[in-house]
C-alpha cells in the first residue's frame, strides 16, 4: 500500500514500477484463422475433398451405411491431424473458390467447385473446426448436413446436437465505401461506442448482465478501424477531449490494446477478444459510490480501499456475463497489480500477469493521463513522454512499452505543434523512422494568421546548405489557441 494514496489509475501512482513481466497466454483464447500456421496447401485440400466426400456421402446413402462410416472416419483423421498444429481451420467458400485460412485452393476441379455452390445455396460461407474437435462433432455436423428436410437452421441444429467445435457462418464482406473512410467515419464509429459504452455500463450498474451484442458491436467496429484506419482511430484516442471520461476511457482502452495488439500481427477472433477484455476492465467500477469516482481530489485510504474493490467485482461481473471471453475477468483481476505483484488485489499467491493484462496497462495509464493535472491539456505527446520517463523503472514490459511508443509516434497524427519558424501545424503522417520529423500541415502562419489553404511541409526535408528549415519544436494545447486539429485531416 502506498503511503501517499491517489487516484486509482491516474497520475503518477500509476506509473509506479508495476505490470512487467510476460505471462503465459490464456489457454482457454481461441485464435481467430490469423493466428494459424498456415495449412500446407495439398493437406488444405485433402481436407477440403474429404469433407465433401463425407457430405457427398450422406446424400447417397444411409447414415449408417459403411461408405459414410468411411467418410467420417477419414474426415475426422485429417482435421484431428491439422488442429495438432493450427488452434482453428477456417474453410471458406467464395464464389466457386474454396480457401482454407486465407489460401485460396487451385481452381480446376469440378467436384471442389460444386461443393462450393452446394454450400452457399444453403447458406454456408465458411465452416470453423476448432480445437477440441471430436470425432462426434464431425459425426454430428455430416448428420445436420445431410438431413435437408428440417426447417430449423443450420448453425442451431448444430448447436442442438452439440456440435461445439465446428461452426458455420457467412463471411462478412466489409464493402468500404468513401464515406465510410477518414475521420468522419472513423469519428462516427468511435461516438457509437461510446455510447454504446455507456449502455453496457448502465446494464451491470443495474445488475443486469451487460449485453454480449452490444458489446461486440463495439469492438468489431474499432477492430475494423484498427485495420483500415488506425491513424484516424489514434488520432481520436489520444487527442480528442470528452466530458464523459468513464465511457471514453472503455473505448479508449480497447481501441489502444487492439492497436498495440494487431500490430504483433494478431486479427481475427483473438484481436477482438483482447479488445473485448480491454473494453471492460473498470467494469467493477460500476459498484464504487460516485462520490469517490468522480472525486477531483486524493482519495482517503478508506475511499481508496473502496475504489480497489472494482478489480474484484469486475471479474466477478464478467464471469456471469455470458459470452464473455474468459480473458475479460482476468484482465479485470490483474490490471492493477505490478510485475512483482505488489499493487492490488492483495495477497493473491504467485500468479503471472497474462499478456492482454501487460497490453491493457500500458493503454490505460496512457489514458488515464488525459485527466491527470499535469497532462490535463491532453496532449498525447506529453503523456506518451511521462510514460516513457518511466524506462528506468519496470512499470510496464520494456517491449511492449517500446512497441507502442513507436506505434503512436512521438508526435502523434493529429497532434497540433509549433515549428521552429513558429508556425503552427497538425500533424498528418509519421516518418517511417525519424518520430521527431513528422509531416506537417501547416495551419497558422509566423504572424499568427490562418492559412486560407493549409500548407503541408515535411519537417524531414533540408534545404540547399543541408540543413532542416522546419522542425518540431513542442506540442501544444488546441484548446489553448482555439484549434480542432481534426479538422484538417
Ligand atoms: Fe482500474
Ligand atoms: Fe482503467
Amino acid at each position: 500500500m502506498p503511503s501517499a494514496v491517489r487516484r486509482e489509475g491516474t497520475g503518477a501512482g500509476s506509473l509506479e514500477p508495476e505490470r512487467l513481466g510476460v505471462g503465459p497466454r490464456a489457454p482457454y483464447v481461441r485464435p481467430g484463422p490469423s493466428a494459424n500456421s498456415k495449412m500446407d496447401q495439398r493437406k488444405a485440400e485433402d481436407l477440403v475433398r474429404r469433407l465433401a466426400a463425407a457430405l457427398r456421402g450422406t446424400e447417397l446413402y444411409s447414415p449408417t451405411h459403411p461408405l459414410v462410416q468411411h467418410g467420417i472416419d477419414a474426415l475426422s483423421n485429417d482435421a484431428l491431424e491439422a488442429l495438432q498444429t493450427a488452434p482453428s481451420i477456417v474453410i471458406g467458400f467464395v464464389g466457386d473458390e474454396v480457401v482454407v485460412d486465407g489460401g485460396r485452393l487451385p481452381r480446376g476441379s469440378v467436384a471442389l467447385v460444386s461443393f462450393a455452390r452446394n454450400l452457399r445455396a444453403r447458406e454456408i460461407e465458411k465452416v470453423t473446426l476448432t480445437r477440441g474437435l471430436t470425432r462426434e462433432d464431425i459425426r454430428g455436423f455430416v448428420a445436420v448436413l445431410g438431413d435437408r428436410e428440417s426447417r430449423i437452421g443450420i448453425a442451431d441444429r448444430l448447436t442442438m446436437g452439440s456440435v461445439r467445435h465446428i461452426q458455420v457462418g457467412k463471411i462478412v464482406v466489409e464493402d468500404v465505401t468513401d464515406d465510410q473512410v477518414g475521420i468522419t467515419a472513423a469519428r462516427r464509429v468511435y461516438e457509437t461506442a461510446v455510447e454504446t459504452a455507456e449502455t453496457l455500463w448502465q446494464a451491470a450498474k443495474a445488475g443486469d448482465q451487460p449485453d454480449p451484442d452490444a458489446a461486440r458491436k463495439i469492438i468489431d467496429g474499432l477492430a475494423r478501424l484498427v485495420t483500415q484506419d488506425r491513424t484516424s482511430l489514434m488520432a481520436l484516442t489520444t487527442i480528442k477531449k470528452y466530458d464523459n471520461y468513464t465511457f471514453t476511457h472503455m473505448v479508449n482502452v480497447s481501441s489502444l490494446a487492439m492497436a498495440q495488439v494487431r500490430a504483433l500481427n494478431v486479427d481475427g477472433t483473438l484481436l477482438r477478444e483482447f479488445g473485448f477484455a480491454a473494453l471492460m476492465h473498470d467494469i467493477g467500477k460500476v459498484n464504487t459510490p460516485l462520490e469517490i469516482l468522480n472525486k477531483p481530489d486524493r482519495l482517503t485510504t478508506e475511499e481508496f480501499e473502496i475504489m480497489k474493490r472494482h478489480v474484484v467485482d469486475g471479474a466477478h461481473i464478467l464471469r456471469r456475463t455470458p459470452e464473455m471471453p474468459a480473458l475479460a475477468p482476468i484482465v479485470a483481476f490483474e490490471h492493477h497489480l505490478k510485475q512483482d505483484l505488489s499493487g492490488y488485489p492483495e495477497n493473491i499467491g504467485s500468479r503471472k500477469l497474462n499478456l492482454c493484462t501487460m497490453i491493457v496497462s500500458i493503454a490505460d495509464v496512457f489514458d488515464a493521463l488525459r485527466s491527470n493535472r499535469p497532462y490535463r491539456q491532453a496532449l498525447a505527446t506529453a503523456r506518451i513522454r511521462a510514460i516513457l520517463g518511466e524506462q528506468e523503472n519496470p512499470a510496464f514490459n520494456q517491449v511492449l512499452l517500446k512497441r507502442f511508443v513507436n506505434l503512436m509516434g512521438l508526435f502523434p497524427v493529429g497532434s497540433l505543434v509549433r515549428l521552429s519558424t513558429d508556425e503552427l501545424a497538425v500533424v498528418s503522417a509519421e516518418h517511417p523512422t525519424d518520430p521527431f520529423r513528422p509531416q506537417v500541415k501547416i495551419i497558422v502562419d509566423a504572424a499568427g494568421q490562418t492559412l486560407e489553404e493549409p500548407l503541408l511541409a515535411n519537417t524531414w526535408d533540408r534545404d540547399s546548405r543541408g540543413e532542416h528549415p522546419r522542425a518540431v519544436v513542442e506540442a501544444v494545447d488546441p484548446e489553448s489557441v482555439g484549434i480542432d486539429p481534426l479538422k484538417y485531416m
